[in-house]
């Protein structure tokens, strides 16, 4: 009990201490569909990049790694953090690599996005130390349907949570203790895809005799107050009348079932966090591949379908995201959209991550992405080879600076992404009173595909004046016909370098270079800023 009044009175104290010296704690906001990061006062866009799983794990690889995602102009690295270094005997905490981690990464102005690997990591629980794993009657195993333990710690283990809140929260009061002035951590990630790995739910006799109990009340009601608003594959099971989880939630019981077991668990986790540190907090998902059965994928982790029961239950977690590996990425991100998630990309496909990433802060008004792996990308081997694209993407969004956020945030960005294996050969944005059609580009005369895949962000910086930052596409313009019936022409197109306020023409571009003025025609392979100034006269 004594413990328990003293990290109280240490966080108000802390909490205090930050606000009397004007240093309040990074938080997001979502408004008018523009997601922002705010730190020290200021919006902050995230380019990220998160680590191999095994790369965060000693002292060393921080001197290696970091200086190398600096040099790739990533500005936050998500690296993990293991409950079993960080507690490798119980009740005894080591922060000596997370030291480290934190000062090299203030040499190189990089801040961290820290990820909690602690009771489960991709459903498995590899992560928790060998002491936890060893003692099966103090932190029970998940159990398979013929009643084998898994290599899964249940989420009915009482001890498991209190022990994983335990050193959580240790973790966060480490954080706060030496970190609330320069802020280098940004954010924290509570846990990683959790979810069920077997047939859909745990099989233990505890777990078998909660789901043939009630479903909680609180939950039915949560539920039946956002009935109309419920996603679709919620909505078509839930029925309120019904008392047991199969009879509220028909064939989805296992899994909503497994969804309310994991929400009530990391939520007891990040709540026990923030009372030390109330940095912002989400948690990933592994998202369904098509055809695939819930316990294939995590059963019960918060990807789209089911994640209002998260919502219903887990109020200490600010939002939710997906890792996307699969091909459609737009369609994952609007799903997260209509969830009201802000829009952060914990981890994404790293060879699609350049072209995605334009479409995520241009259209989707993200503040931050992040390819999965980065630490895996080669640098180029001599001066004259290219950068690779998503330090090419990450340094035009760094050139943008200032314009982007605001732009976002007042709906002057749009963004798109093109593949030639995608589902449509072109697509149009609005902006602005214009219209940008984008296709992927070509060669002249053959008409041959010069890239197989491209995108862009495209910015108003002022009424008729456009920052375009893409590659592959080609580009034409035309008057919206739902603002007026003037017809437009373009005035002039610059490939430009600078920053948001100071900006040097690198070339101006026209003739074939512009298909005779009439189209913006991207390099194929090299990210670039274009600078595009359109006219609408009266026919
Ligand atoms: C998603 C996980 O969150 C990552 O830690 C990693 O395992 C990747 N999948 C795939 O390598």
């Amino acid at each position: 009990m004594r413990n328990k009044y003293f990290l109280i009175g240490m966080s108000l104290f802390a909490l205090f201490a930050c606000v009397a010296q004007g240093t309040e704690l990074p938080t997001i906001t979502l408004k008018n569909g523009a997601s922002e990061l705010i730190v020290h006062g200021k919006p902050y866009l995230i380019l990220g990049g998160e680590l191999g799983n095994s790369s965060a794990g000693t002292e060393a690889q921080a001197d290696t790694i970091q200086p190398r995602l600096a040099s790739l102009r990533v500005n936050a690295v998500l690296i993990p953090v293991a409950w079993e270094q960080m507690e490798p005997t119980e009740g005894t905490y080591d922060f000596r690599i997370l030291d480290h981690w934190i000062d090299v990464a203030r040499q190189h102005q990089l801040h961290l996005v820290l990820l909690w690997f602690g009771s489960w990591k991709n459903g498995f629980s590899d992560y928790a130390p060998g002491w936890v794993k060893a003692d099966t009657q103090r932190f029970p195993r998940a159990r398979s349907i013929d009643g084998a333990p898994l290599d899964i710690l249940s989420t009915f283990g009482e001890e498991t949570q209190r022990l994983d809140s335990r050193a959580f929260a240790a973790l966060m009061a480490h954080v706060r203790k030496i970190d609330p002035q320069q802020q280098t951590v940004l954010m924290v990630q509570v846990e990683n895809e959790v979810g069920y790995r077997g047939d859909r739910r745990d099989r233990a006799a505890e777990a078998n005799r909660v789901f043939n109990d009630a479903v909680p009340q609180s939950l039915l009601q949560a539920l039946q107050s956002k009935r109309g608003a419920l996603t679709p594959e919620l909505g078509a099971q839930f029925n309120p009348r019904g008392q047991t989880w199969n009879q509220v939630f028909g064939d989805a019981a296992d899994e909503a079932f497994m969804a309310w077991r994991y929400a009530t668990y990391i939520d007891a986790v990040a709540q026990t966090g923030k009372e030390q540190y109330a940095l912002p907090m989400y948690h990933n998902a592994q998202l369904p591949a098509p055809m695939e059965r819930a316990g294939e994928y995590p059963s019960g982790g918060p990807h789209p379908y089911y994640q209002q029961i998260y919502r219903a239950v887990a109020s200490h977690i600010d939002f939710y995201f997906p890792d996307i590996y699969w091909p459609e990425f737009a369609h994952w991100v609007q799903r997260y959209q209509a969830l009201d998630n802000p829009i952060f990309i914990p981890e994404a496909k790293i060879d699609s991550a350049p072209y995605n990433a334009l479409y995520a802060y241009g259209e989707a008004k993200a503040f931050g992405s992040s390819p999965f792996g980065i630490d895996n990308l080669p640098l180029p081997s001599n001066e004259t080879d290219p950068l690779p694209l998503i330090t090419q993407v990450y340094g035009a969004l760094n050139e943008l600076g200032d314009l982007l956020p605001p732009a976002q945030a007042e709906g002057r960005t749009r963004g798109m992404v093109l593949h030639a294996s995608g589902p449509r050969p072109s697509q149009t944005v609005a902006l602005g009173g214009y219209l940008f059609q984008a296709a992927l580009s070509r060669s002249w005369p053959a008409k041959t595909l010069l890239t197989d895949d491209g995108g862009m962000l495209v910015l108003e910086s002022h009424p008729n004046e456009f920052y375009v930052v893409g590659s592959g596409l080609t580009v034409t313009m035309t008057r919206d016909p739902d603002v007026d019936s003037r017809f437009a022409g373009i005035s002039s197109i610059e490939e430009m370098c600078g920053s948001g306020t100071h900006w040097t023409v690198l070339r101006r571009l026209n003739g074939d270079q512009s298909n005779q003025g009439r189209q913006l025609a991207m390099d194929a392979h090299q990210i670039r800023i274009y600078r595009v100034r359109l006219y609408a006269a009266i026919r």
